[in-house]
C-alpha cells in the first residue's frame, strides 16, 4: 500500500471537520471510532509505517505524527466543550427553585375531642394521679349492681341503656365512666387517684344537645382523710383549667347510688350557670363492695361529659359539629400535636 502526503491532509481534513461537526458527546462518541480510534484511517496510516523504506518511514512518519496529533487535540478540545455545554444544561434542567411554595399535605390532626381529654389527662398526672380505662362494653353489674343501681332503678330501663343480646350475658354499652370506679377499687389498693376519660352511651336522638355515643371523664380519690373541701378544691382547680382562672363552681345537693352525700357540679361561665356533672363522697356501700374498709377510707368521685365541656368552653351550639367529622369545623381546634 502507497500512501501520499495528499492522502494524510485529506484524511486529516475528514477528521478534523467531522470533529467540529459533532453536535453533542453522544455524536462525538462516533466520530471517535471513526476518525481517532485503533481503526481509524489516520491509525491505519500509522500501522502502514512499518512497511515502508527506512527513509519513507522517516518522512511519513512526521506527517503522520503531526496529523494524528493534531486531530487529537482538535477530539480533544472538541470533547472539553461539548462537556461544559451539557453540565450547563444540566445544571438548568435539574435546578431546584428552593424558593417555589411547597405543595401542602393536611398532616392531619386530633379530634377536638381527644384534644381535650390528653388536656384534661395531662392535668390530673400533674396532679399525681393515673389514667385508667374500662371497656366500652362493660358488665351490667360494673355499670349498675356495683354501684349500688338495684335493678329496678329507672336508668336501667330499655329507654335508657343499650343492652346487648342475648340479654343473659348481662352486657350492656356502659352508660357512664363510673364503673371504671369499681375496676379500679378491685384491682388497686389505695390510696388511688384515677382520672378515666371515654365513650359512654345512652339510647338517646341525636339531636343540637344530645348525642348517643358521648364522652365522660371520671375522677376517683381514695385515701385517709379525704373530706368534701377535697373535692371542691379538685374541681375548682379542674374548672380554671378548663375555663380560665375566673371561673367559679357551685355544688347543689342531688342524688346518685354511689355517692353520700352527692351533688352536681355547676360553673358559672360568661354570665351563667352552666351544669357540669355529678360528683359526691365514694358511699360506703360501694365501698365494701370493693374490700376496702370505710372506717378506714374515704374518697370522692366525679364525673362529667367532654361534649358539655368542649361546647361551652368554644360556644359550639350544635352536637352535630362535634360528632360529624367535618375538618372545616374540626380544623379551627389546631392539630393538637404536639
Ligand atoms: N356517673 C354519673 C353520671 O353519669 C356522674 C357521677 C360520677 C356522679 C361520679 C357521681 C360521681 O351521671
Amino acid at each position: 500500500m502507497s500512501i501520499s502526503s495528499a492522502d494524510i491532509d485529506s484524511i486529516t481534513s475528514a477528521a478534523l471537520s467531522a470533529i467540529e461537526a459533532a453536535a453533542d458527546l453522544e455524536a462525538l462518541k462516533e466520530v471517535r471510532i471513526a476518525h481517532v480510534g485503533d481503526r481509524s484511517p489516520i491509525a491505519r496510516a500509522n500501522q502502514s509505517l512499518g512497511s515502508m523504506e527506512v527513509s519513507e518511514r522517516a518522512q511519513f512518519g512526521k506527517v503522520i505524527g503531526q496529523a494524528k496529533s493534531s486531530i487529537n487535540s482538535a477530539f480533544e478540545s472538541r470533547q472539553r466543550v461539548l462537556e461544559a455545554e451539557r453540565d450547563a444544561r444540566v445544571l438548568v434542567e435539574e435546578r431546584v427553585d428552593v424558593s417555589i411554595a411547597a405543595k401542602r399535605s393536611l398532616p392531619g390532626g386530633l379530634h377536638p375531642l381527644t384534644i381535650l381529654t390528653n388536656e384534661i389527662c395531662d392535668l390530673f398526672l400533674g396532679l399525681g394521679y393515673r389514667v385508667a380505662e374500662g371497656p366500652e362494653l362493660e358488665a351490667e353489674w360494673l355499670n349498675f349492681d356495683a354501684l349500688n343501681i338495684p335493678a329496678d332503678h329507672p336508668a336501667r330501663t330499655m329507654q335508657d341503656t343499650f343492652f346487648i343480646e342475648p340479654l343473659d350475658s348481662h352486657l350492656v354499652l356502659r352508660t357512664h365512666t363510673s364503673p371504671v370506679q369499681m375496676r379500679t377499687m378491685l384491682e388497686q389498693e389505695p390510696p388511688i387517684y384515677v382520672i378515666c376519660p371515654g365513650r359512654t352511651y345512652r339510647a338517646d336522638e341525636l339531636d343540637a344537645t344530645h348525642t348517643p355515643v358521648f364522652s365522660q371523664v371520671e375522677g376517683l380519690v381514695i385515701d385517709k382523710g379525704i373530706t368534701m373541701a377535697d373535692l371542691k378544691g379538685t374541681l375548682d382547680y379542674f374548672a380554671r383549667a378548663m375555663f380560665g382562672p375566673d371561673v367559679k363552681t357551685r355544688l347543689r345537693p342531688s342524688f346518685f347510688p354511689f355517692t353520700e352525700p352527692s351533688a352536681e357540679v355547676d360553673f358559672y361561665f360568661n354570665g351563667r350557670w352552666v351544669e357540669w356533672g355529678g360528683c359526691g363522697m365514694v358511699n360506703p356501700k360501694v365501698l365494701r363492695a370493693a374490700g376496702i374498709d370505710p372506717d378506714e377510707y374515704s374518697g370522692f368521685a366525679f364525673g362529667m361529659g367532654l361534649e358539655r365541656t368542649l361546647m361551652v368552653r368554644h360556644g359550639i351550639t350544635d352536637m352535630h359539629d362535634i360528632v360529624e367529622g367535618d375538618i372545616r369545623f374540626t380544623q379551627n381546634f389546631g392539630s393538637g400535636l404536639r
